[in-house]
């Protein structure tokens, strides 16, 4: 093949050069005398492209005669086309000339493989050549078969996301988070951007989740992006802000449960029998979602409470990964009122209901500061913070407490009501230590 081409010009070299001297006879009478030499009159442009579009070398030539001028492509070794034929079988390669003087060859729908040397030659007797480059540039382009797609991983364990593209210049990718959030590739290194094909993110968190994009480009437009989905999958996780809850009778109270779960878990309540609790007068049940809205806030609204609706409530969590539950008690306290309604038969109720309850969870009040019912409605506030201070001193100082506590009651504290303040600390102690410990 290459051989024949070559034969080809040879021969046409040849006919060209009988042509040319014969040329040169005949029109060597008047005028000039002696023929010129073709030659070039000005240089072949360079060219960038984009695939797809169209474009021309224009080669420009004096003082032709009967000689021919060939277009070449200097890597294929092809001819492209001799004086005005086409000889390559490429159809999008055309010629045209104007007079003779300026040939242009046409390259329509321009590919990748078209890049490269575009020789223009004269076929004198020593050819005379000139070159013109073509650059064909290609946007860039993300190929979906060998790059990522959503993924689902489980939390804690490591992926890989892939992006390829082509085009040329070769692009560079790029990686960001949706909401431009920081992507996290290992604990210690944290960036807004990745650079690089693959982006390698190790031990993923939940925290991970969301939308990647990854960003082709090469400088030619259009930039090309492509998102793609992580999601990470974890079992139900359960928080409970007051696991114990004091209402008073006939009142309404609402329990609360924070759930984080992937994929969504189906989220209940229960009574402790494990009956599920159904929407009704007297049960309201919504799940707030959260963001992220893996995470939701259920809510158990108790309307007129009665003595049946005391004791233990259940909020459930089930996703395919798995199942958790919390237990939220419900105890009868006294309506928020002055009136001095309480009597000494009340007090170890009202005991409990201080060792249980307000450490953190009253419905009404300031939940960070204990106020204790005592008969004669005589309040005591201390802070949390005092208890917890209180709670490392020693023995002996303990009993000072408890002293002074008492004095402050003051003589109208019947010596009842002062054994029940030694109870209700004792209770305290106990119930209020573990429960700390509990919340913690
Ligand atoms: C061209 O003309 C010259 C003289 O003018 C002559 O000597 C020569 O032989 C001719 N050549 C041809 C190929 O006719
Ligand atoms: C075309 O490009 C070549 C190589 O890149 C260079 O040598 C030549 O001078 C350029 N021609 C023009 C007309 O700019
Ligand atoms: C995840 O990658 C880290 C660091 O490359 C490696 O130490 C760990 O073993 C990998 N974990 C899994 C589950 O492949
Ligand atoms: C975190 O990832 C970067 C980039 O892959 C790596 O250079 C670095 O060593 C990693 N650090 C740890 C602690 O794995
Ligand atoms: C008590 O509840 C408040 C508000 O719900 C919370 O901010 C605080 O951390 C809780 N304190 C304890 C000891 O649980």
């Amino acid at each position: 093949m290459h051989f024949r081409v070559v034969c080809l010009w040879l021969i046409l070299i040849a006919i060209g050069t009988r042509d040319s001297i014969k040329a040169a006879n005949a029109s060597g009478g008047p005028g000039n005398g002696v023929m010129e030499e073709p030659e070039f009159v000005d240089k072949i442009k360079n060219i960038t492209v984009a695939a797809g579009r169209s474009v021309q070398f224009s080669c420009s030539v004096k003082n032709l005669g009967t000689y021919k001028v060939a277009w070449m492509h200097y890597e294929q070794s092809a001819i492209l086309t001799v004086h005005n034929h086409v000889i390559t079988r490429n159809p999008r390669i055309s010629i045209t000339h104007d007079k003779h003087r300026t040939w242009n060859l046409h390259i329509r729908n321009v590919q990748e493989e078209d890049k490269g040397r575009y020789m223009c030659q004269i076929n004198t007797v020593t050819a005379k050549t000139q070159y013109g480059y073509l650059h064909v540039v290609v946007p860039p382009n993300i190929d979906d078969s060998v790059s990522s797609s959503d993924v689902i991983v489980r939390e804690g364990s490591n992926e890989t996301l892939t992006c390829k593209a082509t085009g040329f210049p070769e692009p560079s990718v790029k990686w960001k988070r949706d909401g431009n959030s920081k992507i996290s590739l290992n604990k210690t290194l944290q960036v807004t951007e990745w650079e690089g094909e693959k982006l390698e993110l190790t031990k993923i968190s939940r925290l991970d989740m969301g939308a990647y994009l990854c960003i082709a480009s090469n400088g030619v437009p259009p930039t090309v992006s492509k998102r793609i989905k992580v999601s990470v999958d974890f079992p139900p996780m359960l928080w409970i802000p007051h696991q114990l809850v004091g209402a008073p009778l006939a009142y309404s109270v609402t329990l609360e449960c924070f759930t984080e779960a992937h994929p969504s878990s189906l989220n209940y309540w229960t009574r402790e029998d494990g009956q599920m609790i159904h929407e009704s007068r007297k049960y309201h049940a919504e799940n707030i979602v959260g963001d992220p809205n893996y995470k939701t806030h259920m809510r158990l609204t108790i309307n007129n409470i009665q003595n049946s609706d005391y004791g233990t409530y259940k909020c459930v969590a089930k996703n395919p990964r798995g199942e958790t539950d919390g237990i939220i008690r419900l105890y009868i306290s006294s309506p928020p009122t002055t009136s001095p309604k309480p009597t000494t038969t009340e007090t170890p109720m009202r005991v409990k209901d201080f060792g249980f309850g307000d450490l953190n969870n009253s419905i009404y009040g300031n939940p960070s500061s204990l106020t204790i019912h005592l008969d004669k409605d005589a309040k005591y506030q201390s802070n949390l913070d005092d208890v917890g201070k209180s709670e490392q001193k020693s023995n002996s100082e303990d009993s000072e407490n408890k002293q002074r506590s008492s004095d402050e009651m003051g003589n109208s504290v019947s010596a009842a009501a002062a054994a029940a303040t030694e109870n209700l600390l004792f209770a305290f102690w106990t119930f209020g230590l573990s429960l700390r410990a509990l919340l913690r």
